[in-house]
């Protein structure tokens, strides 16, 4: 268990953040979580009403735009230009714009160069939809984890419902459908499993499940 690095891809709201958090624990990693560096370049955007469909400008916003996930004791903290954005960055407003945001090759090319910059040292575990295939190539554990969206859709109710967000299952299973559509249809690194990653289907899987086959590969592995 030395300081490997752990790629984590999937659609949205397959519990990759879940299992990522967990795992970085029990290891002793860090947890960084890619979403949410798009998810701060659009709230940015939709702040200064710049149009998401509009590349040159998006690109030139995230070269003036300082983001950092601080890793925290509730989980990863995160900072636009110095302010903290945590909760901001996943409201419906952003998280129904930001797969727009994260189609231009431009703004991805400079965000997987800072997320390599992050994993240099190891002892990580990055979540997020190109990791295994793009950012960390040469990542000696890659997961793909999947989950009906069925299942997608009710775990995130759930969530919502615990946090005391209201919310309809109905609308959540758009959502979901939705970004996965355009994530995994754009040009640019769209969601695909590595060839060399071994896919995981959660959906009748608990989280000790998961992190336990997880945790097993990487004692495995080689
Ligand atoms: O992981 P999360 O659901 O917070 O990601 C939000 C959006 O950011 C995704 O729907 C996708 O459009 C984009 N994203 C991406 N590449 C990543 C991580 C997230 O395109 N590595």
């Amino acid at each position: 268990r030395s300081k490997i690095r752990i790629a984590l891809d999937g659609p949205a709201a397959a519990g990759k953040s879940t299992i990522a958090k967990v795992l970085a624990e029990e290891l002793g990693f860090i947890y960084i979580d890619t979403g949410a560096m798009y998810r701060t370049l659009t709230y940015k955007a939709i702040q200064l009403k710049i149009d998401v469909e509009n590349e040159k400008e998006l690109s030139n916003l995230l070269l003036n735009t300082l983001i950092e996930l601080i890793p925290g004791a509730k989980g990863q903290r995160v900072f636009l230009d110095g302010q903290e954005v945590t909760e901001k960055i996943r409201s419906n407003e952003v998280t129904s714009q930001v797969s727009m945001v994260a189609k231009h090759k431009t703004v991805r090319d400079e965000m997987v160069k800072r997320q390599q910059k992050l994993v240099e040292d190891g002892g990580i575990v990055m979540d997020g939809r190109d990791i295994g295939t793009h950012v960390i190539p040469d990542a000696e554990i890659k997961v793909f984890m999947l989950a009906s969206v069925e299942e997608r859709a009710r775990r995130r109710f759930e969530d919502h419902k615990k946090q005391g967000i209201k919310s309809s299952l109905e609308t959540l299973q758009k959502e979901i459908e939705e970004r996965d559509f355009l994530d995994s249809t754009r040009a640019a690194s769209p969601l695909q499993k590595a060839e060399d990653a071994v896919e995981l289907d959660t959906t009748s899987m608990n989280i000790e499940e998961v992190v336990k086959t997880i945790l097993h590969l990487v004692d495995t592995r080689g």
